[in-house]
């Protein structure tokens, strides 16, 4: 199946990587395989891109949409399940050496959002469970039915900086047991209206994805293992979706550069140009950072 597919921010992604066509690259967030695709086009025999992802199918659409557009260069992939938090055992235990390039696009893929089936959003009608990786962990069922109700309060305020979180809590606790992300955007909505342009089940949303995934400790785990995947003069490009994730960033490579480990690359964020915009809404909120380490 052939799908259209935006990697976002690809075109400044891939200038800011600088790539060597014989280096080797690390995507830590496969996807559906846009990035890693434009990436591995630029490499020649002896370049090598490890293409990772914690989801599986994820990375199974990443393999089908690279083997179809990459040519000869499907052969410098290697594709590798695993989260962020194991990425370092893995990448030494396939001796992959010390990179010249890291890319990572944080967040959900487009295929993870618009897939029922996965429960990440409210759209859609479908089981509420929001995993990465469908083979471990608590879903967003488990942790909507059996948290108490300050603690669910608490976390969509502090993961979706939502402000009226115990107004929801309370509705959840009254709707339980909440099996489906359309029955839980519904008492989102009843307990807390759309006051602007975003749906008022989106932060909630966002929050339960975040606490399923832990995704804020697996962005630190990344960030702590980076410098040592990394050659000197590497370049690492990363794009953030939300405030919470862009703050762990810039937060991390501001100390890289006064401790002397990396060199900043953009002194301001990159935002998608209007004309990325108009052509993927999805990319509004993107922001790429990049440092080369020293
Ligand atoms: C925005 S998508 C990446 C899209 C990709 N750059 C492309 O061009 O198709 C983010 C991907 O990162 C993966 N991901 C998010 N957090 C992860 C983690 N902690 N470990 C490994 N993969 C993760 C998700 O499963 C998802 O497939």
């Amino acid at each position: 199946m052939t799908t259209v597919h935006f990697p976002v921010l690809c075109a400044e992604m891939l200038e800011g990587l600088a790539i060597k066509p014989d280096g080797t690259y690390i995507d830590a967030t496969a996807g559906l395989g846009g990035h890693s695709g434009q990436i591995a086009k630029r490499l020649d025999g002896g370049g090598r891109l490890y293409s990772c992802d914690r989801d599986a199918e994820s990375l199974e659409m990443a393999k089908a949409s690279c083997a179809e557009n990459t040519a000869e260069s499907f052969d410098r992939i290697e594709f590798v399940h695993t989260p962020f938090s194991r990425l370092k055992e893995r990448l030494a235990a396939l001796q992959a050496g010390k990179a010249n390039g890291f890319v990572a696009d944080l967040g959900v893929s487009r295929m993870q959002l618009t897939t029922p089936d996965r429960g990440f959003s409210f759209m859609s009608d479908g089981p509420l469970d929001m995993r990465m990786d469908r083979s471990e962990g608590e879903t967003a069922a488990d942790i909507v039915n059996f948290t108490p109700e300050k603690e669910l309060a608490d976390l969509i305020y502090k993961y979706g900086e939502e402000r009226r979180s115990r107004h929801i809590a309370r509705a959840i606790m009254r709707a339980r047991p909440i099996r489906t992300t359309k029955h839980l955007a519904d008492v989102i909505q009843s307990a807390a209206p759309r006051m602007g342009k975003i749906h008022s089940a989106t932060l909630s949303f966002q929050a339960l994805r975040i606490v399923v995934n832990g995704e804020l400790d697996e962005i630190e785990s990344l960030l702590a293992v980076i410098p040592d995947l990394m050659q000197s003069g590497g370049r690492v490009a990363m794009i953030s979706f939300h405030s919470l994730e862009d703050r762990l960033l810039k937060k991390q490579f501001q100390q890289w550069a006064r401790e002397g480990k990396a060199k900043i690359l953009t002194k301001h964020v990159m935002k998608p140009t209007a004309a990325e915009i108009n052509a993927n809404a999805a990319s509004r909120s993107a922001k790429l950072r990049l440092v080369e380490m020293t």
